[in-house]
């Protein structure tokens, strides 16, 4: 990627130098709170290395915009060739699975939300991972019941679930591709095999799981056998060869044969649960997007198996009801709004959200706005409701019923918002021998047994329990908005939990507070997710904002930067993105041949 020094950089620059000492601050907190130990480490951010992201990328014919640059300049050469959005999508998310093997893969799962210009109608597609055939509702719980502690459901073969990926890929290229499958697989095959530059980011991110990644000596040998240096380029050549067998064979390449047939005994022979069986029968699903209106735009957006399109509507018909700019960006007030906001949209998807193919999610309820209307009516600024006072669904009315995201948009019309993951930074840790697959942590996203948080401290219930070939219920919020027939912007994010807030409030910074994509993505983020009850706050706060709010009754804590957005926006013929500086590989770039 060829650096270019502009204003731009040099803003970004001093501003991430006056952010350094809230990063140190930050890191203080973050090492006290083991529960934020599978995030991004604080000190990655606060060495002196400089984002790959210089200024807003701006451009005529379409942008790509990853969490690893590499991936991004095969977007454009993808789209340069003529290729659309769809085609680029697919090669981006098999390039991502070698130059950001901490999120991207073909070993786990995730959504794509899509706008056709052919057929001027959004789709989404669902190729989240599936709990295998043998998977049980108690299976992570001891005999006495209670929830295993040997975190079976984060870490080792135990912990995955059928991967989706490369069925959810080719299903998008049945129906949409342009280009032959084989060509978007090229890149990515080349970077296993001959190898890609760890960037410094990168060496930080190998160099903090070095205990994870060292457990299972397949894995250790690619990712940690040059510990502690990673100065070579990562080369991975058993990935290569799946690679290949995938664009020779497309998805039977993954889900049968020689390919499945490795996933298979090695899962039975380390007490993992994924078999033949479960891998031909795997099968993603088009699904009926989300879609709504916040004041005078259009929200397309993922429903359930994932939560984040349910509770993004809700939170937007919640905040329809105030004149945000009013209060005044992350003031007190602000951020009591939104915090109330959350506490209740977290409430309602512990006991309401799970796979819709299991469970009657009341989506039409939760997303109506006299439900909304309800809960703003019940929030009064400057006071709080415990969230020990709030309990799912109070105010519907009796008598209606380690993630990655990457935004394409091309010159024709056509946009995809797409998040997929591992779940866990790396996964479940374990590389399938002779395949270089990482596999997904993800059934750590069921709920394990009621009152059991999940690694990212959310509470499920029935509608989330484990049953065989169930879907685990998901925050990511693939979203695109559209104004007037035309992409307004898309965006999305990694980040568990934090998802949901940080789509929200990247939406509100820039329809609400008129933010260009820079100072939208610089924008300090809270999250509330009702249980814990704790109000957090990314970086830094400020002694007067942090006593204002203490005085409304919020427990405040510090966090590390727990998300990435990658948005696009559409203006005036022009398309703009931004990486977000959170993950400083990450970039945005339209540098696209007419
Ligand atoms: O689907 C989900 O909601 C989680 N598995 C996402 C995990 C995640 O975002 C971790 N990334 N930092």
């Amino acid at each position: 990627m060829e650096k270019r020094t502009t204003s731009g950089q040099k803003m970004l620059l001093t501003k991430l130098h006056q952010n350094k000492k809230f990063f140190i601050l930050a890191l203080s907190f973050s090492l006290l709170s083991p529960a934020y130990v599978y995030t991004t480490p604080i000190y990655s951010i606060i060495k002196d290395y400089s984002p790959a992201q210089k200024e807003i990328a701006k451009s005529k014919n379409g942008m790509v915009t990853t969490q690893h640059f590499i991936a991004t300049e095969v977007g454009e050469k993808i789209l340069s060739k003529g290729g659309n959005a769809f085609d680029a999508s697919i090669a981006i998310s098999f390039t991502l699975a070698v130059v950001l093997p901490r999120a991207g893969n073909i070993g786990g799962g995730g959504f794509m939300v899509m706008y056709d210009i052919d057929s001027q109608k959004s789709y989404s597609i669902d190729y989240r991972e599936k709990a295998p055939r043998l998977a049980s509702r108690d299976m992570y719980l001891d005999k006495n019941g209670s929830f295993n502690k040997q975190k079976l459901s984060t870490f080792g073969y135990l912990s995955s679930g059928v991967p989706g990926t490369v069925a959810g890929l080719w299903e998008v290229h049945q129906k949409f591709g342009s280009l032959p499958w084989e060509e978007l697989l090229e890149d990515a095959i080349n970077y296993a095999e001959n190898g890609f530059k760890v960037t410094p980011f990168m060496s930080d991110v190998l160099r903090a799981y070095n205990k994870k990644l060292s457990f299972y000596d397949e894995t250790k040998n690619i990712f940690q056998k040059d510990y502690p240096d990673f100065k070579k380029d990562l080369i991975q050549k058993d990935l290569a060869n799946t690679l290949k067998i995938i664009s020779i064979e497309g998805k039977d390449g993954f889900y049968k044969g020689e390919i499945a047939k490795k996933i298979a005994i090695s899962m039975k022979e380390n007490g993992g649960l994924i078999s033949q069986y479960d891998l031909e029968n795997y099968k993603a699903v088009w699904r009926e997007p989300l879609k709504s209106k916040y004041r005078n735009l259009e929200l397309i957006t993922m429903g359930p198996p994932s939560s984040g399109g349910v509770h993004i509507i809700q939170m937007l018909n919640i905040l329809e009801n105030y004149d945000l700019q009013s209060l005044g960006h992350n003031s007190s007030k602000y951020i009591n709004l939104l915090a109330e906001t959350m506490k209740y949209a977290y409430a309602d998807r512990s006991k309401y959200l799970g796979d819709p193919d299991f469970y009657n999610v009341p989506i039409k309820s939760l997303t109506s706005e006299s439900y909304a209307k309800n809960i703003s009516n019940n929030i009064e600024l400057g006071s709080l409701v415990e969230s020990s006072d709030i309990n799912p669904g109070m105010y519907i009315d009796n008598e209606s019923h380690e993630t990655t995201h990457f935004s394409v948009a091309d010159k024709y019309g056509n946009v995809v918002s797409s998040t997929y993951t591992l779940n866990s930074t790396f996964g479940s840790g374990v590389v399938i021998e002779g395949t270089g697959i990482l596999m997904n942590n993800e059934m750590d996203d069921f709920s394990a047994a009621p009152g059991i948080p999940n690694q990212f401290g959310l509470l499920g219930a029935k509608a989330n329990e484990i049953a065989p070939y169930k879907r685990p219920l998901s925050s990511m919020t693939p979203t695109i908005i559209m104004k007037d027939n035309e992409l307004f912007l898309t965006t999305g994010s990694p980040g568990g939990a934090r998802i949901i807030s940080a789509v929200l409030q990247s939406i509100l910074n820039i329809v609400d507070f008129e933010m260009d994509l820079e100072e939208a993505t610089f924008a300090k983020r809270i999250h509330h997710q009702w249980q814990p009850d704790v109000l957090e706050m990314e970086f830094f706060i400020d002694d007067n904002l942090k006593n204002e709010l203490q005085e409304i009754g919020y427990k405040l804590k510090v966090t590390n930067p727990l998300t990435c957005i990658q948005t696009i926006m559409y203006r005036n013929n022009s398309f703009y993105g931004y990486g977000d500086f959170r993950r400083p590989d990450a970039f945005a770039s339209g540098e696209i041949n007419d």
